[in-house]
């Protein structure tokens, strides 16, 4: 069966990104918001982005028009039925997850495959609130998605493999370079890349460093686009928090064990970008 129509459940910072990745791409798109505001939200954000498009002359405003017209949004759970695949980017809480996709399977046929673009719960444990796992993988794409050319393509010990196939395929057709992943808490990314992002903020704790000068040495000396510390406030210290409990409670590693500092960091709201203060301060 060929992925014709695309649905995405959740239109916030993952899936207003994922939903502008699929219409450009050329398939016929619905996104799913729990209520107006946050809909119209979400796809204000898809048109600024694609308006910026235009703008710089990436695409042309008929190209633009043609993305816009592909893209439909909505509030109801049921306008997702007829989607060759669901990609899920709701909240990062398992019982919501299982929720959304138990009503998904029992209004979607049996063909619909279903997919999780979770960063750090398993697989198995969302796919088996449906009675379905032969169809259900992780597909995991990265911030900001039109930006990122990485998608993980996860298969849980349910997947099938011509299931896992299509879904490899069908991340290519987005314009992705597709990597194979199992099931493993973190996948292959935030497996590698925590432990390096705790191991900075450990550094800092015990004075190996300033923060600029620990973000300079990756950078000149590693060729990084940005420092750990940088890439810590852009994540937020909120989600890493989440995304390296997840890592521990999986594998019992000192590795992912959250230094104190984070965890200080996270309670006084010193959460990154997003809050206006993290290891940097920022404006407006
Ligand atoms: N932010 C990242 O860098 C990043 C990267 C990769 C994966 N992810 C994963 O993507 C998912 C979404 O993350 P995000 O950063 O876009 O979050 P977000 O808070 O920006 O967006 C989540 C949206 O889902 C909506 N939603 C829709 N249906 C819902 C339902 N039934 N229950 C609850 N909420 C519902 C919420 O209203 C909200 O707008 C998470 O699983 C996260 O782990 C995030």
């Amino acid at each position: 069966m060929a992925i014709r129509k695309v649905g995405v459940a959740g239109c916030g910072l993952m899936g207003s990104g994922i939903a502008q990745v699929a219409a450009a791409s050329g398939f016929p798109t619905v996104v799913r918001e729990v209520n107006a505001e946050l809909l119209d939200k979400g796809l204000k954000s898809i048109d600024k982005n694609l308006n910026r498009l235009a703008e710089k002359g990436t695409i042309t405003e008929a190209a633009k028009d043609e993305i816009r017209g592909r893209l439909k949004g909505t509030t109801k759970v049921e306008d997702l039925q007829d989607c060759d695949v669901i990609i899920e980017a709701i909240i990062e809480q398992l019982p919501a997850k299982r929720e959304l996709f138990g009503a998904l399977d029992a209004l979607c046929p049996s063909s619909t495959i279903f997919a999780s673009n979770t960063s750090s719960l398993t697989i198995m444990e969302i796919a088996s609130a449906t009675k379905r796992p032969q169809r259900f993988v992780g597909l995991h794409f990265f911030n900001p998605v039109p930006v990122m050319k990485l998608v993980e393509v996860v298969r849980t010990i349910a997947t099938e493999p011509a299931v896992y196939e299509e879904v490899v395929a069908f991340g290519t057709k987005l314009g992705k370079t597709a990597v194979r992943a199992h099931d493993s808490t973190g996948f292959i990314v935030n497996r590698l890349l925590v432990p390096y992002l705790l191991d900075a903020i450990r550094a800092l704790e015990e004075g190996v460093g300033s923060i600029e000068d620990i973000d300079k040495s990756m950078m000149l000396g590693c060729g990084h686009p940005m420092g750990p510390l940088t890439l810590c406030d852009f994540i937020g210290l909120d989600v890493l928090y989440s995304v390296c409990e997840s890592l521990y409670e999986e594998f019992k590693r000192d590795e992912y064990a959250p230094p104190p500092l984070m965890k200080r960091m996270v309670v006084s709201g010193h959460l990154g970008r997003k809050a206006g203060r993290g290891f940097y301060t920022y404006d407006g």
